[in-house]
């Protein structure tokens, strides 16, 4: 995306094509940091403490782990062992997003299909970079297909603002390009149609009020940042029209895990006839699980995420603590949203029911 005239990614090789470089988005929006990944214990700490983040880019930096472990092991007496295990362990950074298990294994069946050390290193390095551009091709194309929801929206309100509310940050900082929830936000608006975001903040990491904030204010686009209880009673009042999320993982029979709290979105928006869409492209369906509740592993991180908060104090990016010292807390980073109250999916190829006939109509080689 163009931000402040230069044209960036949240993920990109260096030109020495092998340093993968990545915006640390925890310092966002505070400090604009760039960390140089060469080392496979690197790529899962930057996925483990956050650095990078969202569904599809966890899947993109995943595909460049296996090629950093391609040159890691390239003088290893068994370079395909070596890959092997550290794509097991990549895949272990985080459970939740299934991207991540998606982009390590396809690029792992490419690297294994090669004859030699220096041609596994290539066929990852290829690999990985296609991952990263159809993704970002898939968020364009989700952005084409959603903008026409939010015009048809617009139409219906004879060109009053468009209210959309969005959780998490589903924008390009968690893909590579466009975001998911936000590709329709973000071209509808370039289309020219009057709309102002709701972005919850998103305790407790506020992926909300630091990263979709940033993000849509660099393009312009009107929104306001509200705490992550308000949107029922935006909803009540007819303040919000539409709600879009993202998702880390979802079943090919419509259950949506996203970030804590998007369930009770879901479950507002149903109480009060509001449509609830999911944006996502196809690396994010996980095709063989049918219960999203049951079977969707949800991450618990450390409790210290929610006692302390971070933010910008004289000019220095500081955490306090807000709880009483002794209290305990408990970190749940997902929740599942389950099919019935999803109004439908924003595809690469389209917009589908929240069912399994409907999504594998539109994907029918699942
Ligand atoms: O814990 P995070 O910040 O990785 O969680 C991200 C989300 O929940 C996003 O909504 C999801 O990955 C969709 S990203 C396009």
């Amino acid at each position: 995306m163009i931000v402040d005239g230069q044209q960036i990614r949240p993920i990109w090789l260096d030109q020495d094509r092998i340093t993968v470089k990545v915006i640390d988005q925890r310092q966002l929006p505070h400090q604009f940091v760039v960390a140089d990944l060469t080392t496979v214990d690197q790529v899962i700490h930057a996925i483990r403490e956050m650095f990078v983040r969202g569904a599809p880019l966890i899947g993109a930096t995943g595909a460049y782990g296996v090629m950093i472990a391609a040159l890691n092991g390239e003088d290893e007496p068994d370079q395909a062992a070596f890959i092997r295990q550290a794509c097991t362990r990549l895949k272990a950074a985080r459970p939740t997003a299934v991207n991540l298990a998606w982009g390590v294994d396809r690029v792992l069946e490419k690297v294994l299909c090669a004859g030699s050390p220096a041609d596994r290193i290539d066929a990852a390095r290829t690999e990985a970079s296609a991952i990263a551009e159809e993704e970002a091709e898939n968020c364009r194309r989700i952005g084409v297909h959603g903008a026409g929801l939010v015009e048809a929206i617009s139409r219906k309100k004879k060109g009053e603002t468009v209210n959309i509310l969005t959780h998490c940050n589903a924008g390009w900082l968690a893909c590579i390009e466009y975001g998911t929830a936000t590709a329709p936000i973000y071209e509808a608006f370039d289309r020219g149609v009057d709309l102002h975001v709701w972005v919850d903040e998103t305790r407790p990491l506020n992926q909300g009020s630091r990263l979709t904030a940033w993000e849509l204010g660099k393009h312009g686009v009107p929104h306001t940042i509200i705490t992550d209880n308000a949107g029922g009673h935006l909803m009540q009042h007819g303040r919000v029209d539409m709600v879009i999320v993202g998702t880390d993982r979802s079943t090919h029979t419509g259950d949506v895990a996203n970030k804590i709290g998007t369930y009770l979105k879901a479950l507002a928006a149903r109480d009060n006839h509001i449509p609830f869409y999911v944006a996502l492209p196809s690396s994010t369906f996980d095709w063989t699980l049918s219960d999203g509740v049951a079977e969707i592993p949800i991450e618990e991180r450390s409790p210290d995420e929610v006692r302390y908060t971070q933010g910008l104090a004289d000019g220095r990016i500081t955490r306090v603590l807000v709880p009483p010292e002794s209290s305990p807390a408990a970190d749940f980073a997902f929740d599942v949203t389950p099919a019935r109250l999803v109004s439908g999916f924003i595809t690469e190829r389209g917009i589908c029911g929240a069912s399994k006939a409907d999504i594998h109509e539109l994907f029918p080689e699942f």
